[in-house]
């Protein structure tokens, strides 16, 4: 598959933009587990044109992690086409717009989601971004607002005559949030309609090597984007690419190799931030890693690990958990 010039190989598997996850520590390492492609946490555009510190800290990127695109968010085309701008001096390989946030104080705003809601505006941002950028623009969005407004059959061919070179599709409504389970069927029929030539990604529930194929095979997408099912598990990339390449499954990878990556996880996050953000960023991580479930009572010990305030005591942690527990 490709955007433009940029080539991702066949079958690729995405990274999606999570806020307050993939921070250019995880982002580099779900890239060398095999993520074809990274994306970071969503960008405010009213933050980005007033030059808040925290939120321009969100456009650092490095060329390891190539290919990376920036995601923006906003509600108002003058700004969208200004802080796309800016996003574009920072050289990401792609500025990715997002139509598909359902939080409220973002949704309720009118922005992300909430564009399902005023479809004019959307393409109208849409068409301003990609006429004011040189990189390639994509998108990202939902199914529709609701279950009575699953617009997003045609949805994608106007976005699609906005000039976007890729359309990602998360199988939910925003009506939806993150409950019930992504419906993949209407993202197949995106990429069915012949008028369609641009890229189509799925995204949705992605949780096993399996499933990914599954997609490939039964959608016909693109590409897939994998979310939640990286937290604590940043290997999923590496079991996902083999299934897909192979049609079998990796050999087991041990408890004690995935401690260490999770235990590299913390000092990336550590030199990355702080010790003290980087342990906030990253123990919750840790925290919802499925290496520990099935482990008996092991509730006391997880909240040990979500209070830990520094690397010393997080460690102390993992090392309790390799001591005492056999998996
Ligand atoms: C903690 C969290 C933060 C997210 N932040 C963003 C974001 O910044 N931009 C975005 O487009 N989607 C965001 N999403 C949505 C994911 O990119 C993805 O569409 C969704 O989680 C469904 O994929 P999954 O089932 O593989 O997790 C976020 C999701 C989670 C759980």
């Amino acid at each position: 598959m490709k955007i433009r010039h940029i080539d991702l190989g066949e079958h690729p598997v995405l990274l999606a933009p999570m806020e307050d996850v993939t921070d250019p520590a995880f982002r580099l390492m779900c890239k060398k587990f095999g993520a074809d492609m990274v994306y970071t946490e969503f960008v405010s555009a009213d933050a980005l044109i007033r030059s808040v510190g925290k939120t321009m800290q969100k456009l650092n990127i490095n060329d390891e992690e190539r290919p990376v695109a920036i995601q923006i968010y906003g509600k108002d085309t003058a700004t969208m086409v200004e802080a796309a701008k800016i996003v574009e001096e920072t050289r990401p390989d792609i500025l990715d717009i997002n139509f598909g946030c359902p939080v409220k104080r973002v949704a309720g705003k009118g922005a992300g989601a909430g564009m399902l809601q005023n479809i004019p505006l959307m393409l109208e941002i849409t068409r301003a971004v990609v006429d004011a950028v040189k990189i390639p623009v994509t998108v990202k969005t939902r199914l529709g607002w609701d279950n009575d407004h699953k617009i997003i059959v045609s949805l994608a061919e106007q976005l699609q005559d906005c000039g976007i070179e890729a359309l990602t599709i998360h199988g939910r409504t925003r009506a939806q949030m993150y409950t019930g389970e992504a419906d993949w069927t209407l993202i197949g029929e995106v990429k069915k309609n012949p008028r369609i030539h641009i890229p189509v990604i799925g995204n949705g529930d992605v949780t096993t090597p399996q499933r990914a194929k599954e997609c490939f095979d039964l959608y016909g997408v693109d590409a897939i984007m994998i979310g939640r099912a990286s937290f604590g598990r940043p290997w999923i990339f590496k079991e996902v690419k083999h299934y897909i390449e192979t049609g079998e499954e990796l050999p087991p990878l041990s408890f004690d190799w995935k401690m260490d990556v999770l235990r590299r996880e913390v000092l990336d996050s550590v030199n990355l931030l702080d010790e003290r953000r980087g342990i906030l960023h990253v123990r919750r991580h840790l925290a919802a890693s499925p290496i520990f479930k099935g482990i008996p009572n092991f509730k006391e010990t997880r909240i040990a690990m979500l209070r830990a305030e520094t690397v010393k005591e997080l460690f102390s942690i993992l090392d309790y958990i390799k001591g005492n527990y056999t998996l």
